[in-house]
This record gives structure tokens, sequence and C-alpha cells, in this order.
């Protein structure tokens, strides 16, 4: 009996380093290493941690976040700032908080900063966005890069912003599937595919290092979906991923269909899976370590970051606007200010028995590869 269960194990090991050392992933491979569990799991995991080590080294480097403002003019149904949510109070940081908290990231040495903010299109706002950018750019000499993380907007306005400084660019396509998008979003005109499609596109033309991502264990979305997540992905060549599992908010429209979720446990592991096929998937991108991973699992930035992630993001949003930036229940760090977020910060990746690495915009590798091989 013994030597049928080590046989079958060695049987087994053989076949998983044959899928993981695969050089494209079909859909059904995808499917099968989603599914995959106990030791196979692990076996993935050991995997893309090599992977991880091979292209990107153990660093990790930091992006301060400063969530600019939780208004928002769209209205996604799993959002808890979606504009129809009136529970809460809305904010716009000044310009003061937000030099401050620039400010904050240059003398941490934090290398870069992501402005992120519910959709705004309004022409003070754009002016506002390119005002702070270039004064960013000045009062740090440089030294700081900037990622904006601003919702749909038009070519021009991208272009205003990356004339400016602005030089990476996050915007979650947040399920690749149209039609699983279409359940996820209001049909009023201003939350469709095809635009949110044209708008990376529209990203990469600019110049911008384009990152995008997904919501993993959603309200009917099954492991074909998240395949298609990851291929969409890898056809699309982004350079950067943030994607995390999604956790309902009380006041939003979905949190009708909690008891038709996965499991806590479940959507944790669906994450880290999704994080560790795409490091093997695209070996030189950088991925985040998010936030909505710690909401689960109080280890869950710390796991990311030894399977794969490269990439953490501290919230430096001035503490008294914390709990306002409320996109769904548990968010953690709301009650830290900017200076605990650090010490949290570097336990996490040292825990992680990874680098922390300061004063250096660590650019996705891949942005550079695609750019020398046109
Ligand atoms: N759960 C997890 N992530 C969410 N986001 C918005 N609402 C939720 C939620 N309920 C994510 C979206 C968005 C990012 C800023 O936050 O993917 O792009």
């Amino acid at each position: 009996m013994a030597n049928l269960i080590n046989f079958t194990k060695k049987y087994l090991k053989g076949r998983m380093k044959d899928i993981l050392n695969l050089k494209t992933f079909s859909k059904s491979d995808i499917i099968r290493l989603l599914e995959l569990e106990g030791e196979e799991m692990k076996e993935l995991f050991a995997a893309s941690s090599e992977v991880r080590s091979e292209y990107c080294g153990n660093k990790v480097y930091f992006r301060g976040l400063i969530e600019y403002s939780n208004s928002c003019r769209k209205s996604c149904l799993y959002c808890g700032i979606r504009c129809a949510n009136p529970y809460f109070t809305r904010y716009t940081l000044s310009d003061d908080e937000v030099m401050e908290s620039a400010n904050f990231a240059l003398r941490e040495n934090f290398g870069s900063l992501v402005i992120q903010s519910g959709e705004n299109n309004s022409k003070a706002f754009i002016l506002k966005i390119e005002r702070l950018v270039r004064k960013i750019k000045q009062m740090s000499d440089g030294k700081l890069g900037i990622t904006l993380s601003l919702g749909e907007q038009t070519e021009d306005t991208y272009k205003r912003w990356f004339d400016a400084g602005a030089h990476r660019y996050l915007l979650r396509i947040e399920a690749s599937d149209p039609s699983l998008y279409k359940r996820l979003h209001p049909d009023d005109g201003i939350h469709n595919y095809a635009d949110r499609i044209r708008a990376l596109e529209l990203l990469k033309k600019t110049g911008y290092q384009l990152g995008t991502g997904v919501m993993i264990g959603l309200p009917f979305q099954n492991t074909g979906h998240l395949a298609d997540d990851l291929l969409f992905m890898k056809n699309f060549d982004i350079d950067m991923c943030g994607m995390g599992p999604y956790v309902e908010h009380r006041h939003t429209p979905l949190y009708s269909l909690s008891n038709q979720l996965p499991a806590l446990n479940e959507r944790i592991n669906l994450s880290f899976k999704m994080i560790a096929l795409l490091r093997l998937m695209m070996k030189d991108i950088n991925i985040a370590s998010t936030t909505a991973l710690q909401a689960i699992d109080p280890e869950g930035r710390t796991f990311a970051l030894k399977i794969g992630a490269n990439i953490l993001m501290p919230n430096i949003t001035p503490s008294m606007y914390r709990d306002q930036y409320n996109l769904y229940e548990n968010k953690p760090g709301t009650d830290e200010s900017p200076a605990d977020s650090k010490e949290s910060l570097m336990k996490i990746v040292l825990d992680a028995g990874c680098e922390p690495v300061f004063d250096e915009w660590g650019d996705s590798k891949h942005y550079k590869n695609r750019n020398e091989h046109v």
C-alpha cells in the first residue's frame, strides 16, 4: 500500500512538472490548475515562487497609495463607493493634503506613489490632477514615480496626465467576460465593457505602463471565467496586475447574492492560485499583493509575496479619511496612521522572505522588454 501511495505521488509530481513547465497555457490547463488542492496546490506555489525569484529576484517595491476622493460618477454593483450608496460622507483631498501625503512617501523612501479615486471626468478634476502630478514631480525632483488609477477617461486626458509626468496607469477590467461584466454593472450607458477595453487600449497607446486586474470569487463567476481572465491579461500583454478576492459590502446590490459566493477560504486560495498562475504565464510583470487579500486572511499579503507578487501598496491617505474609502467591508489599515502602515508593511515583506527596496521606481521589467522588442 505504501508503495502504491509513493508511486502515485511520484507520478503526480512528474505530471505536475510537465504542466508547470508549459510554454503556453491552454484554458483547460488553467482550469485544471485553478482547481488544484492540497499537495498539488503547494507544488504550484513552489513553482511560481521559483519563477518569481528567477525573473524578479526577491525584491519588493512600494507604491504609497493616496485615495484622493471617494466621490464616483459610477454605480458598479459590487463597490461600496458607488454613487448610489447614500450611507457615507464623500470627501476629496485638498491640494495641501495630497502634497503632504506625497511628501510622506518621499520621506519614507517609497520610490513611487499611486493616486486613486472614484471616477470623475469633469474638467476641474482633470486639470486638478494634471496640476498635482506636475507639483509632485517638481517637489520630489522627479524622484517619485507616479501611477494613476482614475478610471475611464478620454485619450486627451490620458495624454495630458502622461505629459505631466505620470507613467503608469491601473484600470482593472474587473471581469474579462463581457456577459459577466454586464451582470456586475448597471445597464445605464456609462458602464460599457467595450468602453473599458477601449480605455485600456488608449492607455497603452499613450505610452503608460499598463496595469489591469480582476476580482476573484464573484457571484456568477466560475473557474472558466478566471482562466479567461488570465488569458485576457496575457493577450493584452499587460505590464502590471492588481487582483484580489471580491469582498461583499452590505450597501451594494450584489450583497443580496452573498449566499451564492464561494466560502472565504476558497476565495483566498483561488486568489493565490490566480497570482501563482499569472506569475508562471507572465514571468516579468509586476504583480501587486493587494489589500483585499488581507481583508480575508491576516497573512494574505505575506503569502502572495511568497508565491509570486512583488509590489506592495502602503496606504498613505491621511488617516481621517481612511474609513471613508470603503470599497468593501473589513478593509484593513483604516485605523492605522501612515507610520503604523510602514511598520506593518516591513513585517509583511520580511516574513515573506523578501527584500524591501527603497528609493527605486521598480518599473515593470515587462514594459522594458516589450519596448525593446518592437
Ligand atoms: N471587493 C473587492 N474589490 C473591490 N473593488 C471594488 N469593490 C470591491 C469589492 N466589493 C475593487 C475594484 C476596483 C478597485 C479599486 O477596488 O476591482 O477596481
